[in-house]
């Protein structure tokens, strides 16, 4: 599984902490570092670029990180087949693949510590959409997604 793994300037300890995190547990991870290619970058840019990559076929999962995780995951729902959502708790993070089927989590630096940042990227790694009762919900989105990117 390919991972990338960006930030704006709010989450820039977070997104290290996570990076050497995934890293040393030998995941195939790739920091886009946006922000070095463009000083003062800001967050729809910067998350907007990841969802780009991850909708390119590029990565399979991404993880973007801001201040609150909220505008990281907005931007990246603006991507046609790009799905995100905001998780702060283990609970949320392995819905965000089991039932949703989504690739992009994002998180806020300003809202969680670096531990318990660490225990829900781990248990979304290893979460897989699980098809069954929520296949039909998933469908719907991406029915309802088509008309909206293609009225
Ligand atoms: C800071 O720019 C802050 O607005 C940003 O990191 C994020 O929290 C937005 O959703």
């Amino acid at each position: 599984m390919k991972i990338c793994i960006d930030c704006d300037d709010a989450a820039v300890n977070l997104k290290k902490v996570l990076y050497d995190h995934l890293k040393s547990k030998g995941i195939d991870i790739t920091d886009l570092d946006y922000s070095a290619s463009k000083n003062g970058a800001m967050y729809p840019e910067i998350g907007f670029n990841l969802a780009k990559q991850i909708q390119a076929g590029n990565y399979d999962r991404g993880i973007s990180i801001c201040g609150t995780g909220l505008g990281m995951a907005m931007i990246a729902n603006k991507v046609e087949g790009v799905y995100a959502g905001v998780c702060h708790d283990v609970f949320s993070a392995e819905r965000l693949r089991k039932s949703n089927d989504a690739q992009v989590i994002t998180m806020g630096e300003r809202v969680i510590g670096p531990e318990l940042a660490k225990t829900i990227i781990d248990a979304w790694l290893v979460s897989e959409f699980q098809g069954g009762g929520s296949t039909a919900k998933v469908e719907q989105m991406r029915e309802l997604e088509k008309k909206s990117f293609h009225p």
